[in-house]
């Protein structure tokens, strides 16, 4: 087997493994419900070859609905989330027919805001020397992940103009760095790391510039670090470290760092991998529902024509699968994707010549040569309910 890094450091034995769990889906906006549709037809499959107990209630919410209606994230969804699923699989938001983006801010950042899912984790890791753009570089020199703040920074939306449409006009855009929040994103990056073997943690910031925030960055870390014997401590300065990315990743082995700049160091990571359409990722908070998404956006080039890679939300089901306690089908997941990359059974974009829907075909028939027959008896007729029917 390849190697296989857990992607969820949460709190297991809060969720009950191998019982049904009921799941929101969101497709969204642009190549959103393509490549959320296979990633729904992996979940379908394992049904039938996992046993894996699963009920999918899907929602409209994107920019349709908000151009239409108005709305973006409904009245009381968060409530509804928390209280009636163990999780959320969503696909992209982001429209150019929206260009303030607001619904798109709205349902993702009020989601991870909202629900309070502070690790945005984020895995980079090589499945075939074929598909990074480095040179000379093995699976085993980029296997790492991200821990990214998810709540605060720069993206706590405070800020505002003075003078605005004027030549003296001023823009504030505020950062928030929360001792809690600084705390527990270092903390859950540590817990990861000695959980999963994983022997150096690197925090990332600009702390030579970024003087208040930075600095509160820099003494937790160090504190955290001190009541974590055996876990190398080490910090790069972020415009440093994506030069080491692409120099030297195989250096890295977790990174924990602010919203915005895991933000921006998860689409080098993606590309590092293979593109952003392999980059899966997940919003937790531990023991909570918690929302698993491609790192991709909706990418409007390629909406609606049957070549987006669905790869990134299909190994986005998986880490939303070992979330829910589903190991043995999320490494099921994991084996079929290394298997069809392997083979160029894949999108243009690593090299293939197949279609989303058939690059997602070629993913579950892996399934049925590896699992011929395999819990057929555990079959459970769940149903696909839509809040739309
Ligand atoms: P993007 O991630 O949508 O796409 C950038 C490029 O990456 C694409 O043009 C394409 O070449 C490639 N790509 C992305 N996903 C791919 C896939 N599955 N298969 C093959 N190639 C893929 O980023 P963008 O163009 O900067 O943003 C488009 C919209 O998406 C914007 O509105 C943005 O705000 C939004 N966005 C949303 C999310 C999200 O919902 N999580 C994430 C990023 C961007
Ligand atoms: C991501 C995206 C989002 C972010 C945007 C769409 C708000 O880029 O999930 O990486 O900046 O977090
Ligand atoms: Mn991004």
């Amino acid at each position: 087997m390849h190697d296989r890094s857990p992607v969820c450091n949460v709190d297991r034995e809060i969720l009950m493994p191998e019982t049904r769990k009921k799941i929101a889906v969101i497709p969204g906006d642009g190549i959103g419900p393509e490549v959320i549709r296979e990633a729904v037809r992996v979940l379908d499959r394992l049904r039938e070859t996992h046993g894996v107990e699963l009920e999918l209630t899907h929602f409209d919410w994107g920019a349709d609905k908000f151009l239409k209606e108005g709305i973006s994230l409904p009245e009381g969804a968060l409530e509804m989330l928390s209280s009636e699923f163990d999780a959320i699989l969503a696909g992209a938001f982001g429209d150019p027919r929206v260009a303030s983006n607001k619904h798109a801010e709205d349902i993702l950042l009020g989601m991870r805001r909202g629900l309070d899912l502070y690790i945005n984790l984020r895995p980079v890791r090589l499945l075939d020397a074929r598909l990074t753009p480095l040179r000379d570089r093995q699976p085993a020199d980029i296997n790492f992940v991200v821990f990214r703040e998810n709540t605060e920074g720069a993206y706590c939306g405070a800020g505002g103009f003075l003078k605005k449409g004027t030549p003296d006009e001023i823009a504030t855009q505020e950062e928030l760095n929360t001792r809690r929040g600084v705390e527990r994103i270092i903390e859950a990056a540590f817990a990861y790391a000695r959980k999963h073997k994983r022997r150096r943690v690197t925090m990332a910031d600009k702390s030579n510039v970024q003087r208040y925030g930075g600095d509160l960055w820099q003494r937790v870390f160090k504190e955290v670090a001190s009541r974590c014997a055996g876990i190398e401590a080490n910090h790069q300065y972020v415009d440093a470290m994506t030069m080491f990315m692409v120099l030297d990743p195989s250096q890295y082995e977790v990174i924990v760092t602010n919203n915005m700049f895991g933000d921006i160091l998860t689409d080098l990571g993606a590309a590092l991998q293979g593109g952003l359409g392999l980059a899966a990722s997940g919003n937790i908070h531990p023991g909570r529902v918690s929302l698993f998404e491609p790192v991709h956006g909706s990418a409007p080039p390629l909406a609606g024509k049957n070549v987006a890679n669905p790869v990134g939300s299909i190994l986005t089901a998986a880490m939303m699968l070992e979330y829910l306690g589903f190991d043995e089908a999320s490494e099921e997941v994991e084996r079929a994707v290394s298997e069809t990359i392997a083979r160029t059974e894949t999108t243009r974009d690593l090299g293939g010549t197949l279609s989303t829907e058939e690059a997602g075909a070629a993913i579950r028939e892996k399934f049925e040569k590896q699992n011929s027959g395999v819990m057929k008896s555990r079959i459970q007729n769940s149903g696909v309910r839509s809040q739309n029917e």
